[in-house]
């Protein structure tokens, strides 16, 4: 049997990544954060001062760059040449670069493939904007999740106050605005629903019910029960 595929995509702090490293482990799935992908490479973009207004320098900085998700004690971490950056990559200046450097066609092509590689290791919960309509058009399952920006953004906020950064609520409602119209007005692979996906709002839901919410679609496929 193949492997199955679970996608899920939509804007920031929609619920994304405690839905997916959630059914990844119940499931025991492997989860495949393709954000912190992006992240990792803007965090070597912002580190050397990459030029990014071309994609000239790009080239030679990703020939030189190894990105891997692996798992350590449970717990899903994003290796940047070798090291573990998973905490430095949750910045807000990381979140605007990577949505910058996320919409140059030589980034995009080469996470692909590192993204479709890692989607050979079995079965998989992915998470991003173009999971269920570039990276993994065939996923047996995908999800479409949004909630409204205010909740969002109190989301976020409580997210960066919780790892110790004093953020402000409109502040963080600009940044996400911003870095939301941009992810999904890119030409290439902009954030959008597959037709396919099913769209939940996340809104009104905690993380308990968003995820018995979702296990209802994931039953509805024979193959995953
Ligand atoms: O999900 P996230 O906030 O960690 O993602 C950071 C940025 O990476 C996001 O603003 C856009 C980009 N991204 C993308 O273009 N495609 C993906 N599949 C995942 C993230």
């Amino acid at each position: 049997m193949s492997a199955l595929i679970i996608a899920i995509d939509g804007p920031s702090a929609a619920g994304k990544s405690t839905l997916a490293k959630r059914l990844a482990k119940d499931l025991g799935f492997t989860y495949l954060d393709t954000g912190a992908m992006y992240r990792a490479l803007a965090l070597k973009v912002l580190s050397e001062g990459t030029d990014i207004s071309t994609e000239a320098a790009l080239p030679e900085l990703i020939n030189r760059t190894e990105i891997d998700l692996v798992e350590t004690g449970g717990q899903p971490k994003v290796l940047l040449d070798g090291k573990d950056v998973s905490d430095k990559i949750r910045t807000p200046e990381v979140s605007q670069m990577a949505s910058k450097t996320s919409a140059l066609k030589v980034v995009r092509h080469w996470m692909l493939g590192l993204q479709r590689a890692l989607g050979q290791r079995g079965n998989v919960v992915a998470e991003g904007r173009d999971i269920g309509t570039v990276v993994f058009p065939a996923a047996e399952v995908k999800i479409y999740l949004n909630a409204s920006v205010e909740e969002r953004a109190r989301r976020r906020v409580d997210e960066l106050r919780k790892a110790g950064r004093q953020v402000s609520l409109d502040e963080t409602l600009r940044e996400m605005g911003e870095r939301d119209k941009r992810d999904s007005e890119r030409d290439l692979a902009p954030l959008r629903k597959a037709d396919d996906a099913v769209a939940i709002d996340s809104t009104a839901l905690d993380a308990e019910a968003l995820a018995r919410r979702v296990m209802q679609e994931i039953r509805k496929k024979p193959l995953v029960n």
